[in-house]
């Protein structure tokens, strides 16, 4: 039996570019025949039925959107078994043959348990954090990246009409490619990241002889999970008497509307998970690879853990810091 009905839902922590990525599922959905149910608030509207028809206008003017009009939430119950089952139950109670999961770690993870109990899924990364492996990019990075950065710009004209020093906090609670791939595009002079250890003494005294050379002002990027950004203002301070200001970028993060590049990348994603349901597979994520996309089994996903630091954006954001 060929597959007539497929669902959508969004997971997690929103981004920026999921409603592009519903938008391109449903429309390439419908342009192969197919009916298409949303499912609100990601899998708390799994569990509780909370389902809605999505047509052409359903997603109309979506394209431009952040956040999801589908809305997202972290659920509890889905990685529990019965939660995982009654999941399971809705769907094939609704005449859904295919599910297409917009998310990060824990929602690839629940995708996983619906495909061990029946249910062919697709899953697309999303997250700011671009934690995932087995994709370059996930759906909402480069759109937060964007954001950091007219954030920082903002913040170094203030710096430098007053000789000030600025932490940055970016989100990222154990990953560090937002602070790292901010820190190279807006010209950060330190990088703090949770997979890097650091000394805060040999931080300040970068930023001493840096001073003492006339340069005024800094930036220090941190990441959520390198350490708490008001903290490192008033240990900078402390040891080296800057006026030190903080600047905690938190959820702005994570909206407004996508870039360029996170609309296509919704379109591929959206459009190569229709196709790749429709052409049997299931259990996969789908990944950007050197500038493809790639499947991989969402055992393999899950089973790899966090993304690595990238070593080269790393030296890259120490080098350009000095
Ligand atoms: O995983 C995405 C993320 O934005 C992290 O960077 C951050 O630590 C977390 O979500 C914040 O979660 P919440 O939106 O639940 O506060």
């Amino acid at each position: 039996m060929g597959i007539k009905r497929i669902a959508v839902l969004t997971s997690g922590g929103d981004c920026s570019g999921m409603n592009a990525a519903i938008r391109a599922v449903v429309r390439a959905a419908l342009a192969e025949g197919l009916e298409v149910v949303g499912v609100q608030k990601g899998y708390h509207g799994l569990i509780d039925n909370h389902f809605q028809p999505l047509d052409t206008r359903s997603v109309s003017n979506m394209l431009q959107r952040g956040g999801t009009f589908l809305q997202s939430a972290r659920c509890r119950e889905m990685y529990e078994e019965p939660g995982q089952q009654l999941a399971a139950e809705n769907l094939a109670a609704l005449g859904v043959q295919g599910l297409v999961v917009i998310g990060g770690d824990g929602s690839l993870r629940g995708a996983l348990a619906l495909t061990r109990r029946g249910m062919p899924v697709i899953g697309i990364p999303a997250s700011i954090d671009n934690d995932i492996p087995f994709t370059d990019m996930s759906l909402g990075v480069d759109t937060a990246l964007n954001n950091i950065i007219y954030a920082v710009d903002c913040l170094k004209d203030t710096a430098s009409s007053h000789d000030r020093a600025f932490v940055v906090e970016t989100m990222g609670r154990n990953c560090g490619y937002l602070a790292v791939a901010a820190a190279i595009a807006s010209g950060a002079e330190v990088t703090l990241l949770p997979e890097a250890p650091y000394d805060i003494a040999e931080v300040c005294s970068h930023l001493r002889r840096r001073f003492d050379e006339g340069r005024s002002n800094s930036i220090i990027m941190v990441a959520e999970g390198a350490g708490n950004g008001q903290k490192i203002a008033e240990q900078i301070k402390d040891a080296i008497g800057f006026e030190t200001r903080v600047m905690i970028l938190g959820h702005y993060q994570r909206g407004g509307s996508p870039s360029a590049f996170d609309r296509i990348l919704a379109a591929r994603f959206g459009v190569g998970a229709v196709e790749a349901l429709l052409a049997g597979e299931r259990g996969k994520m789908l990944g950007l690879a050197a500038g493809g996309l790639k499947l991989t089994p969402l055992e393999q996903v899950i089973e790899a853990g966090k993304r690595p630091i990238d070593q080269i954006m790393l030296s890259l954001s120490q080098v350009l810091g000095i």
